[in-house]
């Protein structure tokens, strides 16, 4: 039976993952905080994938809020989420395994969008509160970075 690691697999997203699976049979692992991991801590989370040694891993854990949480902790939203992901990659390098999935944040998608269709993704800009929330006191690098952001997806969740 498949072994699959879901990171924040006690979200919204990964508890839903963490069922899917589940019902279709894989032997299913989940790490978070609340049950006594945390992914910012490397050696933590390397100890814990070392120990399941999973052929699968589905990276759903991410610092999670709303535009105007985002917009009030831009950094510290910044900051978990590029050191989770790159210790998510990193853990996984080094423990051989090949295969990882990392779900992207839907403001990932272009803004005008009203329904999300992996076909559009690359048919737009991002939408502007992604870069407000970056950039909330520095109005003249949102408007040169909104030129540029046709090209750019931010690969954590802001
Ligand atoms: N919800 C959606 O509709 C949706 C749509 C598209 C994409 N996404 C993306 O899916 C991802 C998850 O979103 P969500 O809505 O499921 O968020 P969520 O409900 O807040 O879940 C986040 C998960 O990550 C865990 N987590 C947070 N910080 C952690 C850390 N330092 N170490 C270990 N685990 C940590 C949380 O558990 P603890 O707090 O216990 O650590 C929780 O299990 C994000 O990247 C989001 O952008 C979500």
């Amino acid at each position: 039976m498949k072994k699959i690691l879901v990171t924040g697999g006690t979200g919204f997203l990964g508890s839903n993952v963490v069922e899917l699976l589940r019902n279709k049979g894989f032997d299913v692992h989940s790490c978070s905080r609340r049950e006594g991991i945390d992914i910012r801590n490397y050696s933590q989370f390397k100890e814990f994938v070392d120990k399941i040694k999973p052929e699968l891993v589905v990276h759903c854990a991410a610092h999670v809020g709303g535009i105007a949480y985002n917009a009030l902790h831009p950094v510290e939203v910044f900051e978990d989420n590029v050191n989770i992901g790159l210790n998510v990659v990193r853990a996984c390098n080094e423990s051989g395994i090949n295969k990882l999935i990392n779900i992207m944040p839907n403001c990932t998608y272009p803004g005008h969008l009203e329904e999300y269709e992996e076909s559009k993704f690359w048919d737009g800009a991002i939408h502007d509160s992604v870069l407000l929330c970056l950039l909330p006191e520095k109005p003249e690098i949102q408007a040169h970075t909104s030129g540029v952001s046709e090209h750019v997806r931010p690969k954590g969740s802001f």
